[in-house]
């Protein structure tokens, strides 16, 4: 081993914090789980004003005996963005935009996607990687629990209902975002199927933007047996892999990134023929919402495709795709042309035409 002189001493220090940093990546995780769980974001909100830390120790449901740990949770949390700190009397927090996202009563709040992201379920086949890297296992995820995730949820009604809301959650902000940014992209459209639409959130948002359009939301019959449509929005249950209701927009939200190439070109191969099966003579178009790596600028943007990325792997068999493995998706599946509208933040909304 060599000698450590001042100049390379330096340097060894800063790569043991950045080491120490990633071991502990997950305490930031757990920690924000936990003031979600304990409601200090809604304790704060609900306060009205920036909040002393002897008002919130008391009004958390909280053990006595924890009282005392209280501010060291919020000093790593105001650390991570997650609340303000204002010297007023004395030190008291306020909500940050981040923290806003995960109120209970925020109509797009986050929450339902952190609570299930987080879930032991989901967060367990990450401890198993470097197993599935070993063995033949389709997913880490399987390695875990000894079932897919789609298994998994067919059979645990916690679990399945933790998704469905998280989805659930996401679709509303999406929906308003798109119906905001592009709502153009709908114009003469007359009938919208949204496959792999879950609770149809992302479907109802469009169709009461758009009371002339037909809407059905299509997946699994297990998920849209119970769910009751409304005067233009249906549930229609089925297999994407082996059809898909026709329709003048055939929308894929958050679908195709849980699935392998072969795969997504199976469904967009459905989705090619629900699209020119109307009879119309102008064929319609596939709507796709998922990330595309790399086509958007700033650090912060790109760290979370990339760790998208890897909870695909993890979990389900999917990747986020760069625009030219999208490409070559479409190509494959007989499309000819696709534009890509960069109005989503980390996501985008790719047209695709036959
Ligand atoms: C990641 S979720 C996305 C849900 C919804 N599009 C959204 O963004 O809120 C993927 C959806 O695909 C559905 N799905 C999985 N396999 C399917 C299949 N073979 N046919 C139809 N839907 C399927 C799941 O039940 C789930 O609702």
């Amino acid at each position: 081993m060599e000698l450590i002189n001042e100049e390379s001493a330096g340097e060894l220090l800063q790569a043991q914090t950045h080491v120490w940093n990633h071991i502990f990546n997950f305490i930031n995780s757990m920690t924000l789980k936990c003031a979600v769980q304990l409601g200090i974001p809604d304790v704060i909100q609900k306060h009205g004003k920036p909040m002393t830390l002897s008002e919130l120790v008391s009004a958390l449901p909280i053990h006595p005996s924890k009282a005392q740990y209280v501010h060291r949770l919020m000093r790593i949390l105001v650390h991570s963005g997650f609340f303000s700190q204002q010297n007023l009397n004395q030190e008291a927090y306020s909500l940050t935009q981040s923290t806003r996202l995960l109120l209970k009563d925020n109509p797009l709040s986050m929450r339902p996607l952190l609570l299930m992201l987080l879930d032991p379920v989901l967060t367990k086949p990450h401890d198993c990687l470097s197993t599935w890297f070993q063995n033949d296992e389709a997913t880490a995820f399987s390695v875990a629990h000894e079932r897919t995730l789609w298994e998994y949820a067919g059979q645990d009604p916690r679990l399945s209902n933790l998704f469905n809301e998280a989805m659930a959650s996401d679709s509303i902000l999406a929906s308003k975002l798109v119906l905001n940014q592009c709502k153009g992209i709908f114009d003469g459209v007359d009938s919208l199927v949204d496959v792999g639409g879950g609770s149809g959130t992302m479907a109802k948002g469009i169709a009461e933007a758009f009371p002339h359009m037909d809407c059905t939301v299509f997946d699994l019959p297990r998920v849209v047996s119970d769910l009751q449509g409304s005067k233009n929005l249906k549930y229609v249950g089925g297999d994407m892999f082996e059809a898909v209701p026709a329709a003048d927009v055939i929308l894929l939200k958050w679908t195709l990134h849980d699935w392998s190439d072969e795969d997504c070109v199976k469904i967009l191969k459905q989705c090619k023929h629900a699209i020119m099966s109307k009879g119309q003579q102008k064929a319609g178009k596939v709507i796709i919402i998922d990330i595309v790596r790399e086509s958007q600028n700033g650090e912060e943007s790109n760290e979370t495709q990339l760790l998208w990325d890897l909870e695909m792997m993890v979990t389900v068999t999917g990747l986020e795709r760069n625009e030219m493995e999208w490409a070559k998706l479409f190509f494959d599946a007989g499309f000819v042309s696709y534009k890509i509208h960069n109005v989503l933040g980390t996501r985008a909304l790719i047209e695709l035409h036959p």
